[in-house]
């Protein structure tokens, strides 16, 4: 079965996440929480999507429970906000177990990921790293780096995310210490602009007031160094890393 894929960005695509009859096709393997392939079918057009429900997330000791789908969508929200596309688009929704996310499913080589992507594409891996500070990732895995058929380099599975404590655990250290790009740097201007408005809005409804000041503090830090951040922490590593 292959589904044809709407485009990315597209109103097919929206309207197939939000819209869409959502049959369960499965789990997914090397899930930590229940996350789960299903088939979205809107009037006859079909396209694949992650669904991630809020029941099915693993407790952990340091986010507060059930909130993993929400940071997921919070992530979707502040990519597009930079305009760097790096989260496919992600939405709260409910769904044959609950509430969740769902989020297109990336047509992607799985041999592929971080490390053996990161010398075709360095500028975008730029921009991941500083997404990952700004969202405070605490899980980026090599694995978590997928490229498209048309080149694109999508990031996923961003649920530990927006602590408000310094949690960056990441395998995308290569370039700390650079000067940030001036193209980036306004990206990130822009990014301030947006969560003093309509970004800032949205979020109240996905993130603690903590969190949201968290994320204009890093983003605040990151425009005063204007450098890419070395390590933060004492183990600076997500496990396993790919
Ligand atoms: N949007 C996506 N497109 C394609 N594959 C995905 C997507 N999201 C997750 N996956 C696949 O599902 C696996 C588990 O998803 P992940 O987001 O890591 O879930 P968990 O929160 O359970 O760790 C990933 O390793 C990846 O192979
Ligand atoms: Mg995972």
């Amino acid at each position: 079965m292959c589904p044809q894929k709407p485009e990315p960005g597209s109103a097919e695509e929206s309207e197939l996440l939000e819209g869409g009859e959502i049959e369960l096709l499965g789990r997914m393997p090397w899930s930590s929480n229940a996350t789960f392939l299903v088939k979205l079918d809107h009037g006859g057009r079909e396209s694949l999507a992650i669904y991630k429900p809020r029941k099915g997330e693993r407790p952990l000791w340091d986010f507060p429970r059930g909130t993993l789908c929400e940071r997921e969508v919070a992530a979707h929200l502040v990519s597009e906000a930079l305009g760097w596309g790096i989260v496919p688009r992600t939405i709260l929704r409910d769904g044959p177990a609950g509430v969740g996310a769902l989020q297109r499913f990336v047509e992607h080589d799985p041999e592929e990921h971080y490390f053996t992507l990161r010398e075709r594409f360095p500028d975008v891996f730029r921009r991941f790293a500083l997404f990952d500070v700004v969202i405070n990732n605490a899980d980026r895995k090599s694995g978590h780096c997928l490229r498209d058929g048309n080149d694109h380099v999508w990031g996923i599975d961003h649920g530990v995310s927006f602590h408000c404590a310094v949690k960056l655990r990441t395998v995308i250290w290569d370039y700390e210490g650079e000067p940030i790009p001036p193209a980036d740097l306004e990206a990130l201007g822009r990014l301030g602009e947006r969560l003093g408005g309509d970004l800032g809005r949205d979020l109240t409804v996905l993130l603690s007031g903590a969190e949201r000041q968290a994320v204009e503090d890093r983003l605040d830090w990151l425009l005063t160094q204007r450098v890419f951040p070395h390590p933060l922490t004492e183990y600076p590593y997500p496990w396993p890393m790919v």
